[in-house]
């Protein structure tokens, strides 16, 4: 690979110990991928934040780090943490958990990577601009940036995109070229996609049956931010697809090569209902309610208030809503916020129904309008879940 004299001293160790590791990783996926180069970056968006998933050995990569006091070369986010930062308690959140996951986020706070705490940045102001060139690392997040911005990362690991974060560049490989940014099947969406789980059964539909394979949508008419991130995150869950494209919708769409098309398919009725089949597991009563995967924006919570209304959620269900604190912190955010929690429903931020362990842990009966979530919370067997609209949801659980 062809390295700049700077990177080559970086990967020498002249810049210290751990910018040297960290360039030899970032160097090494890009030889295993044919990568000739390294590219630089505009930011990074880092996975691996949460304790429940990442455990202890996260620490020793820390004390590496810390060693030769590292830190971020561009701007950089992380994703959600395993709690609440400050109603984990009321989570169900344990003592011990909550101080590991502090130190988690002191550690990352010291390299200067800004707390954010979500898989949503677009929704804060950090909206990637068309062909930048970023390392993000949560699969939502990436076929968001990919598709619905037109900028270019490949699925990072949390390491990968924390050493690209420090060193400023990625290997130009994956979906950094724009000859990989193609789409090989066209799907014909020939049913409805009103509801946002529409949208998310419809993107675990394509996932399972063509993984990795980059679609061309047609046939979607409603193109909200909030329909296009269900659909990102239900096809990255089920089949690692990092990036789509939407007739008449998607930067891309218009300008892409379509000569490499081997496939048209279609999404119908039948189609849908199969999935809405398949996570139609609860017999007994839900016990808990999930919204929020990927993180909720403004506009998600206002429709929960709003078919709310003058009702409250059910005694013995919970009622759990996940975004971000900066979002949840504008006055917007304040107007609503506190006349949904009197009413039953609780807005969680920093945190998601799958990296935080309480749900595994204290509940069984699931309802989430997220085939994304769906996914994770079934996929060990501990959880079951109903995936359902949101108003179907609101209809069940509200009186
Ligand atoms: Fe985000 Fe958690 Fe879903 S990170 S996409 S809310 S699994």
């Amino acid at each position: 690979m062809f390295l700049t004299k700077e990177q080559q001293m970086m990967l020498d160790g002249e810049y210290g110990f751990a910018i040297a590791k960290l360039t030899k990783l970032v160097v090494k996926i890009g030889e295993v991928n044919d990568a000739t180069k390294l590219i630089p970056i505009k930011n990074a968006q880092i996975a691996g934040v949460s304790y429940f998933t990442v455990g202890d050995p996260i620490f020793s990569f820390f004390n590496m780090l810390s060693k030769d006091k590292v830190k971020v070369s561009v701007p950089s986010w992380l994703n959600p943490a395993g709690m609440d930062m400050e109603r984990w308690e009321e989570m169900g959140v344990l003592e011990s958990f909550a101080d590991k996951q502090r130190r988690i986020i002191q550690h990352y706070k010291e390299m200067g990577i800004e707390t954010t705490l979500t898989c949503t940045p677009y929704l804060i102001g950090h909206q990637p601009k068309l062909g930048d060139h970023l390392a993000w690392s949560e699969s939502s997040a990436v076929s968001m940036a990919n598709a619905y911005y037109g900028a270019r990362t490949n699925r990072e690991g949390g390491p990968s995109s924390l050493a690209s974060a420090i060193i400023g560049y990625t290997a130009d490989y994956g979906l950094h070229k724009v000859e990989n940014r193609v789409p090989s099947i066209i799907v014909d969406v020939n049913t409805s996609t009103a509801n946002f789980s529409d949208f998310s059964a419809l993107g675990y539909w394509y996932g399972e049956k063509f993984h990795g394979v980059i679609p061309y949508f047609k046939g979607i008419k409603n193109t909200h931010i909030d329909q296009v991130k269900m659909l990102g995150a239900a096809m990255a869950a089920s089949g690692s697809v990092a990036h789509f494209h939407i007739e008449n919708h998607t930067p891309e769409a218009r300008k892409v090569d379509m000569n490499y098309i081997t496939n048209i398919v279609s999404f119908d009725e039948k189609d849908k209902k199969q999935v809405y089949d398949h996570f139609n597991q609860i017999k007994e009563d839900a016990n808990l309610v999930v919204i929020g995967c990927p993180h909720s924006s403004l506009e998600d919570i206002q429709y929960i208030h709003s078919t709310l209304g003058e009702k409250s959620i059910k005694e013995g269900i919970e009622f759990w809503i996940f975004s971000s604190q900066k979002l949840m912190q504008t006055d917007d955010a304040k107007k609503f916020l506190t006349n949904l929690e009197v009413k039953g429903v609780k807005i969680f931020t920093d945190t998601c129904m799958v990296v935080t362990p309480v749900i595994r842990r204290n509940y069984k009966n699931i309802l989430t309008n997220s085939a994304k979530a769906a996914f994770y919370l079934t996929r060990d067997g501990t959880n079951k879940v109903n995936l359902l609209s949101l108003f179907e949801i609101m209809e069940g659980v509200s009186e």
